[in-house]
Order: C-alpha cells, then structure tokens, then sequence
C-alpha cells in the first residue's frame, strides 16, 4: 500500500468551477435522441410529451447543468425549420454522417427545449454554418428568443409556444475542419464574423456565441481564431478531445480489454492536460483578461462499437475504465476552471462513453454517470489549492492519482481517483488553518472490466467508504481501479 498526505487550503482559491463543466452532449446519432430521449406520446414508456420520464429523473439527479445539441456533424447538415410544426408534415431527411437512416424530424426545437425545460438544463444550440445559410442561422435565433410581432416569433406561436424561450449558448459550426465544411482556419473564421453579426440578443435574451475550436493539439487553428477573433464576436471557443485507445481503424473494444490497453486508454486520456495548457497559452496572449471561454464540448472514450450493432451508430459499453478516465478528465476540467468553462461528455445516452444505456423501457446508469454523481458537488464550487506527492507508475509512466479539490458552504469538497490495478492508496488529508472533524466519504469501485448492463444494473453503484479522523486529520483507504469524494467539514 502507497501513503499519501494530501495538502489542501481553502484559502488558496483559485476560481469557480462553472457547472456546465458537468455538461451533456446529445447528437442525432444511433439510438441517442430516438429511444434514448424520446419515445413519442404513443409509448407505452412513461414519457411526458415524448420524453421518457426515466431519462428526465437521471439528468436530474446528476444535475445536467447545460445539454449541446443537435450534433456533431449533424449540426451542420441539419435544417431547423424542418423540425418543427405538426409532426406529420415534417420532411424526412438522410442522416448521411450516421449510418444513412432516415431522420423523421419528430424531435426538432420544441421537443429539445421541452427536455431542457423539464430538466432544468441551459440548452446549447449547435448551429449550422456548413451547408446551411446565414439567414437560416438569424431566423433560428428570432424563433426562438424574440418575444415581439415578426415572421419567426409569429411562426413560433402559430407552432404552440407564445413565449420565447431563453437560449444563452450557440454553436456556430461544428467541426468545420472536419465533418463540417473541410475549412481552412482563416476561411473558418471570415466565415464565423459574418453568420455571428446576425445573431442577435433579443427581448433580453444574451447569447453566449461558441466559435468551432480545433480537434486537440491543432495549434494553429487557434492561433488563427484568437488572431481573428475578438471578444465582442465570440464568448467561447471549442475543443474537442477523443480517448481512442488505439488507432481509429481498431479503437479495441468497450469490455474485452488488457491491462495493458487500460494503461493506454489513461496514457492518451492524459495529455489533454497539456493540450489545455497549450491552447490557453495562447489565447492568454491575445486574450489576457481570460474574456474568451475554452469549452471542451466533445470528449470521452471512443472504442469499436458493440458486436452485432450498426457502425454507424457508435453504441459502446462502459466499465470501471470508463469511471477512471472520467475522473481523469473532470480533475483536470476543475483545475483550468479559469479558462475552461464548459464541457460536455460525447454524448448523453448510447452513443460512445454515454452516461445511460437503453433498451426499450430499461435503463442502465453506467459508471461514468455515477462519476458525474459523486462529482456534482463541484458544480459552482470555488477550485482551491490541493497537492500531494504523486506517485509514478511503471506503467506508461502515469500518476497513481488523480485530484482536484474545491469549497463550497464551507465543506472542503476532493474528488480523486486511483489510478492503479494493484496498489491501495492510503490517503491523509490536512486542511491548512481547520481542523477535519467530519469526513464523509463515498467510492466507486469494482475490477475494471466491471460494467452494468440490463440484467445487472447495479454492479457498479456508489458506496460509502469508510473514514476515520485522528488528531484533525481525516484518513481514506482507496483500492485500486477506484474513484472516490471526500467531503471534509469542520
Ligand atoms: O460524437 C460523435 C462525433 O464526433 C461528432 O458528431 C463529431 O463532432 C465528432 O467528430
């Protein structure tokens, strides 16, 4: 067993941990919206207007603070006016990124607003600037916020929605290196300047505008958009991150792993650190006062989907791996919380490191959702100093643990992970200037190819953990492949 003495200061503030850093990604893709989501009002599945009502407590339960959609590259092949009015007569569409199947349009803004509604979530519209129009990208904004007499409100309440709704954050464009457009960075930000000049705040409604971002260390693709870019055009820009344990042409599967490729999968989740790092650097040169957000809004896990399902449609499985990479990426999220003020998990339901898993009426809450559980403590919380002397492992020379600590109503709030398949970690904590007297603690652990499924939902729940204090100081046995949060009080 390794000891580790864990230094935390609330004094040492270090900003706040934005909820949305806790966000959600939802994207036309496989079984996400359609079974995932939504059901349709005819469902024998307890829905309300469509939505199933399990789906709803979930969200709510691990406070989904802000939920992206439609997409992904779907974003920018998607039409929006195509999805609203009576269902009958919405036009049917190739869902040509993700397994060429037919998309009925039957969930479209009301029914995405709905579930943000009866969640309680921001929602965050990807809009499309690929193959759509500038014009259609300012109608949608009108539709939706704008509370007086003009064609897209008039058509809005003609739909059954007399008030507008609030929506803070739009996306403009999606991948547009990518999936969504091929573009140069310089083309990519002319382009962004102009369909954003006509995105405009209304009745009281102030959007927070999302610029697309690079795909992880492409450097120069920031560069560019910084150089581009100024605070009054965008509030936020993108990042998207992918753990592939592999190469793209063998991910290696969700379940039937090796220690080996569980070292891997921690090895290429790690580097984000640096790559956060490193796009910071350089929006802190153009943007010293911190006024542009970095918003990771796609990341997680991405292997080869489970046997005997479309590969289109990016169904995986999700074990105890999953929790640790988890863990490891919301530590490090928490600790750039200056810069970093949003992320959302690829993606929500079903589709690659997905929080819940579906099949007809059952629902399975996967171990990345009770990592988001044990985690929501963080959410508005204030990042304060924490350290410990971290221990390398041989393997691909990784730290043992991963941390992160912040305050909140004055309870000292640490979520941290270990990392290792063999050693214990046993952890004491000291908290500069107070004594711990209380120390609740509560863990997530299980072998590592651990995993929930229909017939066994609940291999994988959270637990308490036992604590003890002595002389101020509280004390916690991690075993391996675990991922826990501690709560010291006074
Ligand atoms: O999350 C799946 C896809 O990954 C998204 O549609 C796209 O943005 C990314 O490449």
């Amino acid at each position: 067993m390794k000891k580790f003495q864990m230094l935390i200061n609330p004094r040492d503030k270090r900003g706040i941990i934005r909820p949305e850093i806790y966000g959600h990604f939802s994207e036309h893709l496989g079984r996400c919206i359609y079974g995932g989501i939504y059901v349709g009002e005819d469902s024998k599945i307890p829905n309300v207007r469509g939505i199933r009502t399990d789906i709803v407590e979930a969200f709510k339960k691990i406070k989904v603070p802000v939920l992206r959609w439609p997409g992904g590259c779907f974003a920018d092949e998607y039409h929006w006016k195509d999805g609203i009015g009576p269902k009958e007569n919405r036009k049917h569409m190739v869902n040509t990124n993700w397994g060429g199947v037919t998309e009925d349009n039957s969930f479209g803004t009301h029914e995405f607003l709905d579930l943000c509604e009866q969640v309680g979530c921001e929602p965050y519209i990807a809009g499309n600037l690929g193959s759509g129009t500038v014009e259609e990208l300012s109608q949608w904004v009108e539709y939706m916020t704008f509370d007086g007499v003009s064609p897209m409100a008039d058509l809005r309440r003609r739909n059954g929605r007399e008030k507008p709704w609030k929506v803070k954050y739009l996306g403009i464009g999606n991948e547009n290196w990518g999936c969504g457009g091929n573009m140069c960075p310089q083309f990519y930000a002319n382009e962004y300047k102009r369909y954003q000049s006509f995105c405009h705040d209304f009745s009281g409604n102030q959007l927070f505008k999302i610029a697309c971002g690079p795909s992880g260390g492409d450097y120069n693709w920031m560069e560019t958009l910084m150089n581009a870019l100024k605070p009054q055009h965008v509030q936020g820009i993108s990042l998207h991150y992918y753990t592939v344990p592999h190469d793209w042409d063998h991910k290696g599967s969700a379940i039937h792993f090796t220690e080996d490729d569980y070292y891997e999968t921690l090895a290429k989740t790690l580097p984000i650190d640096e790559v956060i790092t490193r796009h910071c650097e350089i929006m802190n040169r153009y943007d010293p006062e911190k006024q542009i957000a970095l918003l990771v809004d796609e990341w997680g896990c991405w292997y080869d989907v489970e046997e005997g399902t479309n590969p289109g449609f990016l169904y995986q499985q999700n074990t105890m791996r999953d929790a640790v990479v988890a863990a490891m990426y919301l530590n490090i999220f928490n600790k750039h919380c200056d810069r970093v003020r949003m992320a959302n998990i690829a993606q929500v339901v079903n589709v690659l490191q997905a929080v819940i898993l579906t099949e007809g009426e059952k629902l399975v809450k996967t171990p990345t959702y009770h990592v988001f559980d044990l985690f929501k403590e963080h959410q508005g919380a204030e990042l304060v100093y924490s350290h410990l002397e971290n221990v390398t492992m041989p393997e691909k020379n990784l730290p043992m643990l991963t941390y992160s600590s912040s305050l909140q109503d004055d309870q000292v709030i640490c979520t941290i992970s270990n990392c290792s398949l063999k050693e214990e970690a046993e952890i004491f904590f000291e908290v500069t200037g107070r004594k711990a007297a209380h120390c609740k603690a509560e863990i997530l652990s299980g072998e590592v190819h651990d995993h929930n499924d229909f017939d066994h939902p609940d291999v994988i729940t959270i637990r308490d953990l036992p604590a003890s204090v002595e002389n101020g100081k509280a004390k916690i046995i991690l075993p391996p492949c675990s991922v826990a949060r501690v709560i010291l009080s006074e």
